[in-house]
C-alpha cells in the first residue's frame, strides 16, 4: 500500500482556505481516494482551547507563549498525522507551521526563532499559499471577528508569508485574486496530479531544518 499525500493550504484570513480544503476532500472521496481533513488551530485539544480564547481576546496571553503554543498544537497531532499518511489516507490540512511562522513574525518576534518549534514536524508534499490581495480579504464576510483580523496585521502577515515563500521554494503560490471557487480548485487538482501517480517516498521530518 502507498501512503497518503500530505497537502498543506495556507494564506491570509478569508482567502477561501476552509473552502478549497473542503473541495478537495469532496474531490478525493468522489474518485476513491481516502482522504481526512485537518484543520490548525485544533481548537478541540487542551491546548487548542486555550488558542482558541486566546483569538476570541477571552485571554491575553504573551507573544512567546502562544507562539509555542500553536507549535505544540501540531506536535500533539504529529504522530496522528504521520500513522494516518502511513495507513494511506491523503490529508488535506487547513494552515500549518507557515502561518505559525508568518503570524508571529508579523507581530514583531524574530524570524529564525520563530521556524525553530516546528522543526522537524512531518514535512508536507505539497504546499498551496492562497494569495489575496488583504483589502480584498477585508471585505469578506465575517472579518474581524478574531484577534489578527485588520489590514494592518494581514498587510505584516503576509508580508512575512512573501519571506517565507521566497525561503521555502516548494511553496506554490496561487493568484485567487477575481478567481471563482471552481477555478481555484482546478488549478489545485491539476497542481496535484502529478503527485498522484509518482511513488511516495516515506515521509521526512524535515521541515525547517
Ligand atoms: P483560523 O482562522 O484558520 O482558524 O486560524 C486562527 C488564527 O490563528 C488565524 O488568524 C491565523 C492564526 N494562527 C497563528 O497565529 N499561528 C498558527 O500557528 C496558526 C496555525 C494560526
Ligand atoms: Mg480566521
Amino acid at each position: 500500500m502507498t501512503r497518503g499525500l500530505f497537502i498543506v493550504i495556507e494564506g491570509l484570513d478569508r482567502t477561501g482556505k476552509s473552502t478549497q480544503c473542503a473541495q478537495l476532500l469532496n474531490h478525493f472521496s468522489v474518485s476513491g481516494t481516502n482522504a481526512a481533513l485537518i484543520k490548525f488551530p485544533d481548537r478541540t485539544t487542551s491546548i487548542g482551547q486555550m488558542i482558541n480564547s486566546y483569538l476570541q481576546s477571552k485571554t491575553d496571553i504573551n507573544d512567546n507563549a502562544i507562539h509555542l503554543l500553536f507549535s505544540a498544537n501540531r506536535w500533539e497531532m504529529s504522530q496522528n498525522i504521520t500513522d494516518t499518511l502511513n495507513q494511506g489516507t491523503t490529508i488535506i490540512a487547513d494552515r500549518y507551521a507557515y502561518s505559525g511562522v508568518a503570524y508571529s513574525v508579523a507581530k514583531g518576534l524574530d524570524y529564525t526563532y520563530c521556524k525553530y518549534p516546528d522543526r522537524g514536524l512531518p514535512m508536507p508534499d505539497k504546499v498551496f499559499f492562497l494569495d489575496l490581495p488583504p483589502q480584498l480579504a477585508q471585505q469578506r464576510e465575517d472579518y474581524g471577528d478574531e484577534r489578527y483580523e485588520s489590514l494592518d496585521m494581514q498587510t505584516r502577515v503576509r508580508e512575512a508569508f512573501m519571506k517565507l515563500l521566497i525561503d521555502n521554494q516548494y511553496i506554490h503560490k496561487i493568484d485567487v485574486t477575481g478567481q471563482s471557487i471552481d477555478s481555484v480548485h482546478d488549478t489545485l487538482k491539476q497542481q496535484l496530479e502529478p503527485l498522484l501517480t509518482q511513488q511516495q517516498q516515506p515521509i521526512k521530518h524535515t521541515l525547517f531544518m
